[in-house]
């Protein structure tokens, strides 16, 4: 009998493998006191595959399920779905796997392609969209989680979405790119505050590459094109369609929102990866971006997420970049030394200058082996410079941070950070309400979910 993938995958494994029922349950068990001003739903997105991987699994590849937990009037319930997209229905029916993944791209096939829309979850102008970013969002119903189908904002997107668009806090605007292997390589979309695209141009950039994110500001877009080079040739050696080619450099591509791609500068920093920025502002001449930063990134090859190490500078570390408008260069401070991920900041300061944010962390005495077990949630006071940890003990590991603030008017940090906990010892999961004014403290709730909530990618708060 041959090896099954989850027999030997470790993203198949532990709070990394899949939960498969879907569900719903009332009345949680809490903890501790959930605030009166928590009226609404969190939305969790990450990957969850349905059926045993036929080929090697990467843990980009899983179906999306949506974790839902709504909150009122001090009580919780829970909710789970399938992003139920036609590669799954058509694999529902096969009953087993039809579709390989990321570390299995044949380019002598034709792609047999799955969008799971598995990445991110975002509500906007009364949409609710599941994104993975090679695709087009999947619109999902909010209160059951039944998936409506692909959503191209009526014909007008031509092309993949990101999965991490910005919601401009003052115009209600939707920003966003989509990137491909293929021409255009990258391309610019703005949808209106009702939702309608009205806007998407092709951006020229020096080379296809995966671009996970992007950061905006008040009056500029950032494009983060990173040496990691879309690459057909030699794949089945280098286990992967992705090139590391250091010797290019990092790019950010700077473009006034008012401009277009005639406008756009480029700026060179050291080689690096960056999936997630945290925020960025204009600072007088200057714009400051803060990411998380890879020295390198080896998570996209089978032979590099064989030998993970987080440990060693492939591991990301919060980082911030000073772009010189006038003078033309780029300034480079590390902002921590301990492996952080996942950084929010208070929406409402998207854009613009921001002086808290929240990450996933790991602490260096529990960093070991290749899986990113994230077992702390940091918040950055980047005004003083300081941080403050809660951490939840070896196992336990913690998703990404939410901030929500307790009233609209309310002061940067005057809210709550939540966070899905793996409970180890218990083999399920918490939700975490924590006083973002007080992250070490204890938390103000918890709330006991009726199963584990299996380790994923993003969430965001939709108010009731
Ligand atoms: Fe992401």
């Amino acid at each position: 009998m041959t090896e099954r993938e989850s027999d030997v995958n470790p993203f198949l494994q532990g709070n990394f493998g899949p939960w498969r029922m879907e569900g719903v349950a009332g009345d949680l068990e809490v903890a501790g006191a959930i605030p009166r001003e928590l009226n609404g739903t969190y939305y969790r997105n990450g990957p969850n595959p349905a059926f045993e991987p036929p080929g090697r699994y990467h843990w980009f590849d899983g179906d999306g399920m949506i974790h839902a937990i709504t909150l009122g009037d001090g009580r919780a319930s829970y909710r789970n779905r399938y992003v139920l997209s036609n590669g799954l229905k058509e694999e529902r029916a096969a009953g087993r796997a039809l579709h390989s993944g990321l570390l299995d791209l044949n380019p002598t096939e034709a792609p047999s392609f799955k969008n799971t829309g598995n990445t991110n979850i975002v509500w906007h102008a009364g949409r609710l969209l599941a994104l993975m970013e090679a695709a087009f969002p999947t619109r999902m119903r909010p209160d059951t989680l039944d998936t409506l189908g692909e959503f191209d904002f009526d014909g007008r997107l031509i092309g993949p979405m990101t999965a991490h668009p910005k919601m401009d806090p003052e115009t209600g605007e939707m920003l966003f790119f989509g990137y491909s292997p293929f021409p255009p390589f990258l391309q610019y979309h703005v949808a209106d505050r009702t939702g309608a695209l009205v806007r998407s141009e092709a951006i020229d950039v020096a080379w296809p590459s995966m671009m996970h994110d992007f950061a905006v500001t008040k009056d500029h877009v950032i494009f983060i094109l990173c040496p990691l080079v879309f690459s057909f040739e030699n794949m089945a050696a280098r286990g992967g369609p992705f090139s590391w080619e250091p010797e290019r450099g990092t790019r950010l591509g700077v473009m006034p929102r008012s401009g277009g791609n005639a406008d756009v500068r480029w700026f060179q920093t050291d080689a690096s990866y960056v999936f997630h920025p945290m925020n960025a502002f204009a600072d007088g001449d200057e714009i400051v971006l803060d990411v998380a930063r890879y020295g390198r990134l080896d998570f996209m090859s089978r032979q590099g997420v064989d030998n993970l190490d987080y440990r060693d500078d492939t591991a990301a570390r919060m980082h911030r970049w000073r772009i010189d408008l006038r003078g033309g260069g780029v300034k480079s401070t590390p902002l921590d030394d301990i492996t952080a991920e996942f950084p929010r900041i208070d929406e409402r300061r998207l854009g613009r200058r921001h002086r808290f944010g929240y990450t996933a962390a790991r602490e260096p005495e529990l960093n070991a082996g290749g899986r990113p077990v994230w077992s702390a949630i940091r918040k950055y006071d980047l005004e003083r410079g300081t941080t403050e940890t809660r951490r939840f003990g070896a196992g336990n590991g913690v998703g990404e941070p939410l901030f929500v603030p307790r009233a609209e008017t309310s002061a940067e940090d005057d809210g709550w950070v939540l966070v899905l906990v793996y409970d180890q010892a218990r083999d399920t999961s918490e939700f975490t309400i924590l006083d973002a004014r007080d992250v070490a403290g204890e938390p103000v709730a918890t709330v006991r979910l009726p199963h584990r909530v299996p380790y994923g990618f993003h969430g965001n708060w939709v108010g009731a």
